[in-house]
């Protein structure tokens, strides 16, 4: 029997403001999988108790360097051999220093120094101490050596400056995490993704879309960039924050999603259809709003470009993976929009369960036949979804 994949994180806090986020970060890791184990700096436990994080991941604490609760006295060997990663959020800029030049006073910069698993640091401080030379020199050294550096972002700082050096959110760390974890089946595979409905504008105020929310497309965009592939995510319009991938290309409708996946089309090893696309457009949109009248209002509508349709057709085209959304019939109508699109992949999906709604089911035709994914989260569909493909697509 093969044991569920445990992703083992030791998560270092070093003294920074920041520190009152890694609750929520260590919430947010083990509701995602993790098991997480902390190491605190003597400063972090000026802005956090341990107390906090030994009930969040309940687990023990760790801060000395000579705790006796080690059986061999090896804390600083020990806490890092059955761990896939070593995070340290926030980073101090004196932390971050103290790594570059691989200095070890305390448990934590010790650790890090004899550990054999990646480590990624996730930066927080004030704006002039991130754009001062010693830091970037610093930062530079530890890519150079192979650490993650993730982030920092821009934004309002607790001094009450605003700039660089904003500790990345604990839902952007996790999704990092996710990925440092993730089978690497799409490496360097360049991937393009279209999601979210179109939008045809009738007048200056109304249109005619659909109720896709964009949350199966941006589930599989997260997907293949945690599979390791340089996603190009084009999205219709949605109120979602996109995942961290290479490229997002906002659009409208269909008409801008077609010119912008042949802009991209030339570059890409796959091509992921998820965009539910209207499939007619207004002949004559008004540039001004309508007026109501008593008379009954016609809408002269004409058929959209097939955006799948046309990538499938060209002369060497991505590997192509369409969706298919049915009311009803869905292998029979799924298969036949298969054959039609010539494509080596087509997800379909009832409609009255796969729009808007926070989970999934997909079914899957190839070649092969038909597979059905279990009932799950987008994200996991997602991440199934992407795995179906790589096995389909590295034969080739
Ligand atoms: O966004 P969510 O709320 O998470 O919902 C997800 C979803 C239901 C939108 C998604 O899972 C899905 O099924 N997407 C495809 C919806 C759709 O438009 O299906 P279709 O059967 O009409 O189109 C078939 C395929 O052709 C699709 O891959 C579609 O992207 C593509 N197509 C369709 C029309 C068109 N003019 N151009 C296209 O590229």
């Amino acid at each position: 029997m093969t044991l569920p994949r445990v992703d083992r994180v030791l998560l270092g806090i070093t003294g920074g403001i920041a520190a009152y986020k890694t609750g929520e970060l260590t919430r947010q890791l083990i509701a995602q999988g993790c098991e997480v184990e902390v190491v605190m700096t003597a400063a972090a436990r000026e802005f956090i108790t341990p107390v906090t994080l030994q009930s969040l991941s309940g687990r023990p604490v760790w801060h000395d360097l000579w705790d006796p609760r080690v059986d061999n006295n090896m804390a600083h060997i020990e806490l890092s051999r059955d761990k896939g990663l070593v995070l340290i959020a926030p980073a101090t800029a004196d932390f971050i220093a103290k790594l570059a030049h691989g200095l070890c006073d305390d448990l934590l910069s010790t650790l890090c120094l004899a550990r054999e698993c990646p480590l990624a640091v996730v930066p927080a401080m004030n704006r002039q101490m991130w754009d001062h030379p010693a830091t970037q020199r610093n930062v530079a050294r530890l890519i150079d050596d192979g650490v993650e550096v993730w982030g920092p972002a821009a934004g309002d700082q607790a001094c009450g400056e605003t700039g660089m050096g904003r500790m990345l959110e604990p839902a952007q760390i996790a999704e990092r995490v996710a990925r440092s974890f993730a089978p690497k089946s799409l490496n360097g595979l360049r991937v393009l993704i279209t999601a979210g409905p179109t939008f045809e504008r009738i007048d200056a105020v109304r249109a005619i879309t659909n109720l896709s929310s964009g949350k199966m497309g941006y589930a599989i965009a997260r997907a293949a960039w945690e599979a390791g592939a340089d996603v190009t995510l084009v999205s219709g319009p949605t109120t979602l924050t996109p995942p961290p991938v290479a490229r997002v290309a906002q659009v409208s409708s269909a008409q801008e999603m077609l010119a912008t996946v042949n802009a991209f089309v030339p570059d890409a090893d796959i091509f992921v259809s998820v965009a539910a696309v209207a499939d007619y457009h207004v002949l004559n949109p008004s540039d001004q709003k309508i007026k109501k009248d008593a008379h009954i209002l016609t809408l002269e509508l004409a058929p959209n470009p097939d955006i799948l349709a046309s990538v499938s057709a060209l002369a060497d085209p991505p590997f192509c993976v369409g969706f298919a959304a049915e009311s009803e019939n869905l292998d029979e109508f799924a298969e036949d929009k298969r054959r039609r699109k010539q494509l080596p992949l087509l997800a379909a999906n009832l409609v009255q369960t796969a729009f808007g709604s926070d989970d999934n089911e997909l079914v899957l035709f190839d070649d092969a036949g038909r597979h059905r994914l279990p009932r799950a989260s987008k994200l996991v569909q997602a991440r199934l979804l992407i795995e179906h493909i790589a096995k389909l697509y590295h034969p080739r």
